[in-house]
């Protein structure tokens, strides 16, 4: 390999040449799989799956809907479908289904209907959905519009041709990100974007306006991290439906995208690129032992940083973020397939571990003490499969399975193709388990008596097997079946999408269920939660026309040298030798090899401490270059 693809540069700085445009815009590229997925909705990722065989491939086409199904009227549900007039036009159905072509279920229009009637004006203008329209439990904030739940509803709306509440909701949360944030005296960085929104109606004055909480009045008062990560990844999904790019080119909203990533992107004392996040900070917003570095946290993070990159200007003002983010996302990606990853032979070796290394030779890097692995780890972990587990801190792995942080690992190409079929293979072989009799469990499984009393705080909202402590949850349908149509395993998502239409409706759409397997509604669960109606409108949606799945999942980006090889090649131990010598301290064992043809070695960025310096060997020449 001729050195002449990569620039030296007088203060060591080395790049492929190909890298400076690999943070193309989504306004100029449009060459993914996804984007022809989009065009081609019915050729979707044939060859990558095993349990998605030509069988279930025609079955599923049985039930597949031409592009969009448009459910307009807000008039009762029974109605929806009659009012449609049977005319096909390209890429619209107005019309009755024909049989054998597309059979709604007969939930889908009460569907519609009840989430029409969660909709939020504001001086006339739909900005949001509420979190649950449920009169017979007390309110607290489920009359609010919350960001993450408003997701679903938006993906929705999308699909189903009505972008315009999307457009207002991301509009007027730029302009709430913009207040002035303050809990007691303390005033929050400028870049956090509330939790939620409530409009507040002034009948005196007839007049409206909106009350924002961005944690200083949440329970626990703890700023939600997820919002801003949502909010960009909303973004890029509304431009890539709509093809409307000058939303995401205002400037009020570029300078949110920026302030989002300051935040998240500013330098501290951290000695990895994972976010250090207080407990609950995300869809668990209740002490729950999810803080540390948290799976949710770190895939939604990795989701947001691309497509933040995807979205912002190359101007003056965006380039520097950009190169932040590029540097940022190498480093993470590595982070997390690496040291997150937990499959069997991962399990052995931890097991296998020794403790108390020091250097950077150690292989027990965090130092965790076997000791510490759970039992039910060892029955859990199937053969065949894997997981992101939820976090890795200094002295801590957190085996818990969150469902969230890994469909959304699967859907940003945060985890490799073979990572993505092992957690598929995994949901597949632990069923009972992750899904029961109602998808899908948030987290598995759930702590009982003493940890839940240290852990929880005693809290009685989160007795095991409730609520966030491995309660079953409803609106995790969507994340599911996105993530398996982009693993190429939709057969998985349409047996929980059965599961769940069995009951969603006649339970009154709860907010999620109780019990090891979910059979019951939730102790105090809302009903007519929105985002569990919404979750399950977008994953039928999802299911009848895969091309939906564009706007919600991102391809491997090919700069992210993803291939991750054990070699014991020669060329590998002369050039590691070689490295070695050179200096001194190189990860040994994994090698990532880029499509340029060069050899990446580790990227430590714990011995530096600066940026993330990659040491690059150019396979012909044997020349070290140094990135930093
Ligand atoms: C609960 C959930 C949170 C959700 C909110 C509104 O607090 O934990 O994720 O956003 O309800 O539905």
């Amino acid at each position: 390999m001729a050195p002449s693809t990569v620039d030296g540069t007088p203060n060591g700085l080395v790049k492929p040449k190909e890298e400076e445009g690999s943070a193309s815009s989504i306004f100029e590229i449009d060459d993914s799989d996804l984007s022809r997925l989009l065009e081609k909705p019915r050729t979707l990722n044939l060859e990558r799956k095993r349990s998605f065989d030509e069988k279930s491939f025609s079955e599923m086409s049985l039930t597949m809907s031409p592009r969009n199904n448009f459910y307009k009227t807000s008039e009762h549900s029974s109605r929806a479908f009659d009012n449609l007039d049977g005319v096909y036009s390209p890429g619209r159905w107005t019309g009755t289904p024909k049989s054998g072509y597309f059979e709604p279920h007969p939930i889908v229009g009460e569907a519609w209907e009840a989430l029409r009637q969660s909709i939020v004006n504001f001086r006339g203008q739909p900005v949001g959905t509420i979190a649950a329209l449920d009169n017979s439990s007390e309110e607290l904030n489920y009359d609010q519009v919350f960001v993450r739940d408003f997701v679903p509803s938006a993906l929705a709306f999308l699909m189903n041709g009505e972008p315009d509440i999307v457009k207002n909701f991301l509009l007027k949360t730029v302009f709430l990100q913009s207040r002035e944030k303050k809990v007691d005296n303390f005033k929050l960085g400028e870049g956090v974007m509330p939790a939620s929104f409530k409009v507040l109606h002034n009948p005196v004055r007839n007049t409206e306006t909106i009350l924002a909480d961005y944690g200083e009045s949440a329970i626990g008062r703890v700023a939600p991290v997820d919002s801003g990560f949502w909010w960009i990844i909303l973004l890029r999904a509304y431009t890539k439906s709509t093809g409307d790019t000058t939303l995401a080119e205002r400037p009020e909203i570029q300078r949110g995208i920026r302030l989002i990533m300051t935040l998240c992107l500013s330098e501290g004392f951290d000695t990895f690129p994972t976010l250090l996040c207080a407990d609950g900070c995300c869809m668990i917003d209740r002490r729950m032992g999810v803080y540390g570095y948290p799976i949710e946290i770190q895939a939604l993070f990795f989701m947001a940083l691309r497509c933040a990159l995807l979205l912002l200007k190359r101007d003056s003002e965006g380039n520097d973020c950009i190169d932040r983010i590029v540097k940022r996302l190498h480093a993470l990606s590595f982070h997390m397939r690496s040291y997150f990853w937990l499959d069997i032979k991962q399990l052995n070796d931890i097991y296998r571990y020794k403790t108390e290394e020091y250097s950077h030779t150690a292989v027990n890097k965090f130092n965790v003490i076997p000791d510490s692995l759970p039992d039910w780890v060892f029955d859990f972990m199937p053969t065949r499969g894997g997981y992101f587990i939820g976090d890795v801190s200094p002295a801590k792995m957190d085996f818990r399975w969150f469902c969230l942080g890994n469909c959304v690992a699967i859907l940003s190409s945060l985890a490799t193709p073979e990572q993505s079929s092992a957690i598929m293979d995994l949901i597949e072989s632990r069923w009972q388990e992750l899904v029961g009799e109602m998808p899908l469990k948030i987290c598995y499984p759930a702590m009982e008596s003493h940890e839940w009393r240290i852990v929880t705080g005693c809290d009685p909202k989160n007795t095991g097997w409730s609520y966030h402590n491995g309660g079953s949850w409803p609106v995790l349908l969507w994340l599911l079946t996105a993530a398996c149509i982009k693993a190429g395993r939709p057969q998985i998502a349409k047996r929980a999408t059965e599961l769940a239409e069995s009951r969603l409706l006649m339970d009154g759409w709860p907010e999620y269920y109780d019990g090891k397997l979910g059979r019951f509604v939730g102790k105090q669960a809302r009903k007519n939660q929105t985002w569990s109606i919404a979750g399950y409108l977008v994953a039928k949606m999802m299911l009848e026309d895969p091309s939906h799945l564009g706007m919600i999942a991102l391809e491997e980006d090919k700069q992210m040298k993803p291939q991750m090889k054990r070699s014991a090649s020669l060329s590998f131990e002369t050039i590691y030798r070689f490295a070695e010598d050179e200096f001194g301290f190189l990860e040994f064992g994994d090698v990532i090899e880029d499509e340029f043809g060069f050899l990446e070695f580790g990227f430590e960025t714990m011995s530096f401490g600066v940026e993330i310096p990659v040491r690059i060997i150019d396979l012909m020449s044997g020349d070290v270059f140094m990135v930093s």
